[in-house]
């Protein structure tokens, strides 16, 4: 964690939670985050429950019994609108109380086949509907062991340098290892470091503010019993974190551990 950049907890519920339980635990994590200004939250649940949940979320904090939590599409049309079926534009999420879009998550580059270049024209069409991109990238197990990750996590970034260096630095770059992804197998804290260190020294052979601005989350297995070690690298910015979001507890754990370590850093320089 670095002083110059707010820290940022994400929860990517995948396809789980999308009714009646999906909105109880949006209140629950809305209203027992009121304490937590110093870190941003941003939870990421099905389609169906975002309109309600974004509703639910602007009456609490309203009524002032919830802070302002960030809500996440899962996926987006890079298309305006039209003979798409089974696709959402980003002015529809934007519509139904979106601010943020998760991007390249690697369950669509390997379940659903899809593409570094599609992801691409999704960053530009969500960044044009006024959502920030949480682009995402990560390698496999096999290319680790081939010594590959690097290149990897590089190429898959060289794809979205465009559309990060138009956003200004509102993107968020998720690094989320393929083999640490539900599997229980985290990255090392070291192994964290070094990729997002490697992915910030790309960016500044770009745009010195951009790499210096744009969080870089970690991603894979995080549970409340890892945060702390993985906040702790200075080169992490936060955490997108998969199972454990689906739990308000261990969410909520995982968000004060970084509210800990925010806490305690040397206060801003000026
Ligand atoms: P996990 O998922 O925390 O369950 O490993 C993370 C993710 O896929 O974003």
């Amino acid at each position: 964690m670095n002083v110059a950049r707010k820290p940022l907890i994400a929860g990517n519920w995948k396809m789980n939670h999308g009714g009646a339980k999906g909105l109880e635990l949006a209140m629950q994590i809305a209203m027992q985050s009121l304490t937590t200004q110093s870190v941003d939250l941003v939870i990421a649940p099905p389609f169906t429950i975002l309109a309600a949940i974004a509703q639910t979320f602007e009456e609490l904090v309203e009524q002032q019994k919830a802070s302002c939590i960030g809500l996440a599409a899962q996926n987006i049309h890079p298309g305006e609108a039209g003979a798409f079926t089974g696709e959402i534009s980003g002015s529809m999420l934007r519509e139904a109380g979106c601010e943020w879009v998760l991007i390249g998550h690697s369950e669509r580059r390997y379940l659903f086949g899809e593409s570094d270049e599609f992801f691409a024209k999704k960053a530009f069409a969500a960044l044009n509907a006024g959502l920030k991109p949480i682009v995402c990238v990560g390698e496999t197990l096999q290319e680790r062991i081939g010594g590959r990750t690097l290149a990897v996590v590089l190429q898959q970034l060289a794809a979205l340098i465009p559309a990060l260096e138009h956003a200004e630095h509102s993107a968020v770059i998720a690094y989320e290892p393929v083999w640490a992804i539900g599997t229980g197998h985290v990255a090392t804290p070291h192994d964290a470091q070094e990729v997002h260190a490697a992915i910030r020294s790309e960016m500044r052979t770009h745009n010195t503010m951009l790499a210096d601005k744009t969080r870089i989350l970690y991603g894979g297995s995080v549970t409340p019993h890892n945060a702390e070690s993985l906040l702790a690298q200075p080169e992490v910015d936060g955490l997108l974190v998969g199972g454990a979001s689906l739990v308000a507890e261990s969410f909520l754990s995982i968000v004060r551990e970084a509210q800990k370590l925010r806490g305690s850093l040397p206060s801003k320089p000026s």
